[in-house]
């Protein structure tokens, strides 16, 4: 950690939230590991340390998830299992979870009154229909129309004071434009119009290897048709985006936020080129400024509060921490929000009460790492040894052990191998959405948690990397890489063909 990191993780230690009702703007959160003792610290350290010896694994490296690493045999159903380390009870929640998860929601009024809700704008039915076998979601392919497994975000700059002022104390994270929303949704209930579709087009780039080996990238424009409710705002900003793996969540929500704070190093005060901001985020429900940790730019708190916005946003499911039935349905779209509602007295104010919240969210953060294979074969720790020696572990921090006081007692002080440092980071002009959302930049992106990756062809069919898809494979994810991932990215393309067989042989391996 850099000295600049240090003075500042105690700034942010020292503020304390909520005094007098006005939102404090200041983070809200341990910067030293107050959950250990000094023995205990002193264990952590010595095991967290970056690895010096590439000639073996290192101890319990191949457990990515600790003792909530899933053993199974790795095979397209790799993302779907249990942490291991669950208690018999608590698997039967995960499953009563993982039927939430994939149940499809119909319109109300419904003869299912269970199930009622949908809409009346949408994306899915169901939130596995985005995370396809609880693993990541994929560009549209030649034959599909239209995006299926994807969000388009939208929202507008700030224009009034009030606007100005709400972004800065974090009440929200964008301000979103005013007819069509955070979002674009291409589904609608029978009878009203649906937002618009979006199709994507590409445009190729060439790069050149060492050893005469070429890439081929291609980069990917959006462009929305057959807008159902009029124009939208001229200066209007966009994000494409594929639904996230699912594994190891709960883990990352364990993390301590002082590991966090100790990566960061915003003014990049130790010089390497590499900086890495905070994400802040208001946690609607303590009201409270945290640390953003989910999303591509970390824009979320926690599992539940990403759980609860994606009902409502993308299924159109009110629940305790989103309470309008309507969705995302705006003023604009007085029609949309004059249509049925799937609340029922019987159940409550809204269309999933909080059982089905919580046991949505117990299972998104249950779903377990697989365990890594070949981490003793020769190329995969010469791939390892060039991963840190190009310096892809500044930001891909290969490992945590979580915090003692971690809300599930499955995810407390385990010794976890995620590749991420929750961070945001400029990533320069090509990866660059120009849509500054929460804490994070038009520029800036969270470092993607490598753990499991490997396995994506293996689970979902296919090998689509990076927020919007674009890479085709996990060689064009790195070579996408710019701004302070500039250099480790031309360390890559300069390597010679053996030595970047290896490190994506690491990288599969994962
Ligand atoms: C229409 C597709 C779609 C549906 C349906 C959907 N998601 Fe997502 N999900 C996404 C996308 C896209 C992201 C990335 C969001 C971003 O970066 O803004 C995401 C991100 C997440 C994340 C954060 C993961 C991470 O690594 O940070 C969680 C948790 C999540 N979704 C849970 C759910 C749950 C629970 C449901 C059902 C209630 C659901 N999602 C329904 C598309 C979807
Ligand atoms: C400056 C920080 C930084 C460095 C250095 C860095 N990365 Fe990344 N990496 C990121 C960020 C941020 C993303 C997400 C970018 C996006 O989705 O647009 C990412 C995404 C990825 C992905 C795709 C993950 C996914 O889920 O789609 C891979 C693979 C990857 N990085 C590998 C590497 C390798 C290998 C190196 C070293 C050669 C490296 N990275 C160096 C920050 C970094």
């Amino acid at each position: 950690m850099t000295l600049a990191a240090f003075a500042f993780a105690a700034i942010a230690g020292a503020a304390f939230a909520g005094k007098t009702g006005v939102p404090e703007t200041t983070l809200s959160a341990p910067a030293t590991r107050d959950d250990l003792s000094a023995e205990d610290k002193a264990r952590v350290e010595a095991v967290t340390r970056p690895a010096t010896d590439f000639t073996k694994a290192e101890r319990f490296e191949a457990k990515s998830g600790g003792a909530a690493t899933s053993t199974k045999t790795p095979d397209g159903n790799a993302y779907s299992h249990p942490s291991e380390n669950l208690s018999f009870a608590d698997r039967e929640q995960f499953f009563v979870g993982n039927g939430i998860f994939k149940k499809l929601w119909v319109s109300s009024p419904s003869s299912t009154a269970a199930s009622d809700g949908l809409g009346p704008l949408y994306n899915a039915r169901a939130c596995q229909r985005c995370h396809l076998k609880d693993g990541r979601g994929h560009p549209p392919g030649p034959n599909e129309d239209g995006i299926t497994t994807m969000l388009l975000r939208l929202s507008v700059p700030p224009s009034t004071a009030e606007e100005e002022a709400a972004l800065a104390a974090f009440t929200t994270t964008r301000i979103p434009e005013p007819t069509y929303g955070g979002q674009l949704q291409d589904h609608a209930v029978a009878g009203l119009d649906i937002e618009g579709t979006v199709a994507i087009d590409y445009e190729e780039i060439e790069v050149a290897l060492a050893g005469g080996e070429t890439a081929t990238l291609r980069k990917p424009t959006a462009r929305v048709e057959n807008l159902g409710y009029g124009p939208m705002a001229n200066n209007v900003m966009t994000s494409l985006r594929v639904a996230n793996p699912m594994i190891g969540l709960g883990l990352l929500e364990a993390i301590h936020p002082a590991d966090i704070i100790a990566h960061a190093d915003p003014d990049d005060a130790d010089g390497d080129g590499i900086s890495g901001r905070l994400s802040l985020a208001r946690d609607p429900e303590s009201g409270v400024l945290t640390l953003g940790r989910f999303g591509w730019k970390a824009t979320t708190p926690s599992v539940r509060v990403q759980s609860a916005e994606a009902f409502s946003g993308d299924i159109g499911i009110s629940t305790p921490l989103v309470t309008d039935a309507f969705g995302e349905c705006s003023i604009a779209q007085q029609v949309c929000r004059d249509m049925p509602s799937g609340v029922q007295e019987r159940l409550g104010e809204v269309e999933a009460p909080d059982p089905i919240l919580d046991l949505v969210t117990f299972y998104s953060k249950n779903l377990a790492v697989p365990e890594r294979r070949d981490v003793d074969d020769p190329d995969v720790l010469r791939g390892k040894a060039l991963f840190y020696e190009a310096g892809c572990a500044s930001c891909h921090v290969p490992k945590y052990v979580t915090s003692r006081e971690a809300e599930n007692e499955e995810h407390r002080f385990q010794l976890i191998w995620p590749y991420t440092d929750l961070l945001l980071h400029d990533m320069g002009d090509r990866l660059a959405d120009g849509r500054p959302v929460g804490s994070a930049t038009g520029r800036e992106w969270r470092t993607a948690p490598l753990w499991g990756i490997g396995l994506t062809e293996t689970v979902n069919g296919h090998t689509f990397f990076l927020h919007d898809g674009r890479a085709r494979n996990l060689l064009e994810a790195i070579l996408w890489h710019g701004g302070e991932a500039e250099a480790a990215r031309n360390r890559v393309v300069t390597m010679s063909p053996t030595e970047r067989k290896a490190l994506l042989r690491f990288l599969e391996s994962l």
